[in-house]
C-alpha cells in the first residue's frame, strides 16, 4: 500500500524522539529515511526504524550527543562523532565542508565513532541541489569477502558522488561496493522472497538464492570482480587508516551488537565548482554531457540510456505526489515500534 510521505516521517521522527533521539538529529534521521524509501531504495528506508531505535534506547547510538570538529585547518576538518546517529553527523559535516569549500574551494572531513548513516545519497544529493560536488564514502562491518578470500573481511563500504546539473537532475552515484547493499538481503528475508545467485555465497563459499543462508554465516561478494575488492578495501583504508576508527574487521555487527558503539568512520569531499569556472559555465558543460547520454541509441528493447540518480528521482517525484510504497510485513513493524516506545500510529 501507500503512504503519505510527510506523515510517515513525523511518525519515525517522533518514535525516535521517544526512544531517546534528541529533537533536531532525530528529524534529519526521519528525512533520510523517507528520502531513501522515496527513491526505491526501500533497504535504507522506513524498515529499519525499529533496528535504529534499539539502537538509541540501548545507548550504542547516545541520543543527545553532538559532533565536533576536533581540527581545523580550512580545507581539512577532523571531526568526532561521539557515536552520534549517523545521518545528522554526516548531513552536519557536508553543512561544515560546504560553508569552507565556498571560501577555500574545496573542503575534506574525517569522521571517527560514526554510526551507520543509510544511503549516501541523502548527503551528496543535498549538497549537489546546492551547486556543489560531494563525494562521501563509509566503511562497516566485515560482511564481504574479498577476492580469493573465504572469510568476510570487508563491509558492504558505500560511495557516492554528486554532480550538479541545471537543467537535468544532479548526476548521483549511490553504491554499496558488494554486488548489492547487504539490507537488500535482510528486506528480502524480511518479505519471505529469494534473491539472485549472485549476490552472495553460504557458509561453504557456494551461491545461494537464500536470504538466511548470506546472513546466517555466509558472506556478500563484492561487486565487479577484483576491481570492487580493491574499491571496498581502499574505502576501509581511509574511513579507518585515516580517521582513526575501527576497520571492517573490528567493527561490531549493526543488526546484533546492542552492547558496542559501532566507532565506524566517513570520508567527505566538497568541492565548489565556481572556484574552478563560472558556475554558469560548469552547469552547462555538466547540462551538455548528460544531453550526449540520453541521445545515445538504445540495445534492443532499451527505452532510454538513465543518468546515474535518474531513475531514482524519477521515483522520488512520484512518491511526493502518490506516496510510498510499503508492504505489509514493513507497516506491522513499524506499528509495533511505535508501541514499543508509546507512539500511536498516526501515518496509517
Ligand atoms: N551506510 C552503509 O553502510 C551502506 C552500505 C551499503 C550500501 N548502502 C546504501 O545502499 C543503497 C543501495 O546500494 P546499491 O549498491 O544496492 O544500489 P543500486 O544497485 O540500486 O544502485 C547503484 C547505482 O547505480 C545506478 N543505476 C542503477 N540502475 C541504473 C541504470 N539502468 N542506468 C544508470 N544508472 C543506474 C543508481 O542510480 C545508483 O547510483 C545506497 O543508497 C547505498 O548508499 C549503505
Amino acid at each position: 500500500m501507500r503512504y503519505d510521505a510527510k506523515k510517515v516521517q513525523d511518525y519515525c521522527a517522533k518514535v525516535m524522539c521517544a526512544a531517546g533521539l534528541a529533537e533536531e538529529a532525530a528529524e534529519v534521521f526521519a528525512e533520510a529515511l523517507v528520502y531513501a524509501d522515496l527513491r526505491g531504495i526501500g533497504s535504507h528506508g522506513v524498515t529499519r526504524l525499529s533496528v535504529y531505535s534499539k539502537r538509541v534506547a540501548s545507548g550504542v547510538i547516545r541520543g543527545d550527543a553532538q559532533p565536533e570538529i576536533l581540527s581545523d585547518c580550512g580545507a581539512a576538518i577532523a571531526v568526532d562523532a561521539k557515536d552520534s546517529i549517523g545521518a545528522y553527523v554526516a548531513r552536519k559535516t557536508v553543512d561544515w565542508c560546504m560553508e569552507r569549500a565556498a571560501r577555500l574551494g574545496c573542503c575534506c572531513a574525517t569522521v571517527k565513532n560514526a554510526t551507520h548513516f543509510g544511503s549516501g545519497a541523502f548527503f551528496t544529493e543535498y549538497a549537489a541541489k546546492q551547486n556543489m560536488i560531494c563525494f562521501v564514502i563509509s566503511n562497516s562491518e566485515a560482511a564481504v569477502v574479498p577476492t580469493g578470500g573465504a572469510q568476510p573481511m570487508l563491509g558492504t563500504n558505500p560511495l557516492s558522488l554528486s554532480i550538479p546539473a541545471q537543467k537535468h537532475e544532479p548526476y548521483v552515484l549511490d553504491m554499496a561496493t558488494s554486488v548489492v547493499a547487504r539490507g537488500k538481503v535482510v528486506l528480502a528475508q524480511k518479505e519471505g522472497r529469494s534473491i539472485p545467485d549472485n549476490w552472495g555465497v553460504d557458509k561453504y563459499g557456494v551461491p545461494s538464492t537464500d536470504p538466511a543462508a548470506i546472513l546466517d554465516g555466509g558472506a556478500m561478494l563484492p561487486f565487479g570482480g577484483p576491481k570492487g575488492y580493491a574499491i571496498s578495501l581502499m574505502i576501509d583504508l581511509m574511513c579507518s587508516s585515516l580517521t582513526g576508527a575501527l576497520n571492517c574487521r573490528e567493527t561490531p555487527g549493526f543488526w546484533n551488537d546492542f552492547e558496542h558503539p559501532q566507532n565506524i568512520g566517513y570520508f567527505i569531499c566538497v568541492i565548489d565548482p565556481s572556484k574552478f569556472m563560472a558556475a554558469d559555465t560548469f552547469l552547462r558543460r555538466v547540462d551538455d554531457v548528460l544531453d550526449e547520454f540520453k541521445a545515445c541509441p538504445t540495445a534492443p528493447g532499451v527505452k532510454e540510456v538513465m543518468i546515474p540518480g535518474e531513475i531514482e528521482a524519477n521515483k522520488y517525484k512520484a512518491g511526493l505526489a502518490d506516496g510510498i510504497e510499503l508492504s505489509d510485513v514493513v507497516v506491522r513493524d513499524m506499528i509495533e515500534t511505535g508501541k514499543r516506545y508509546g507512539v500511536a500510529a498516526d501515518f496509517l
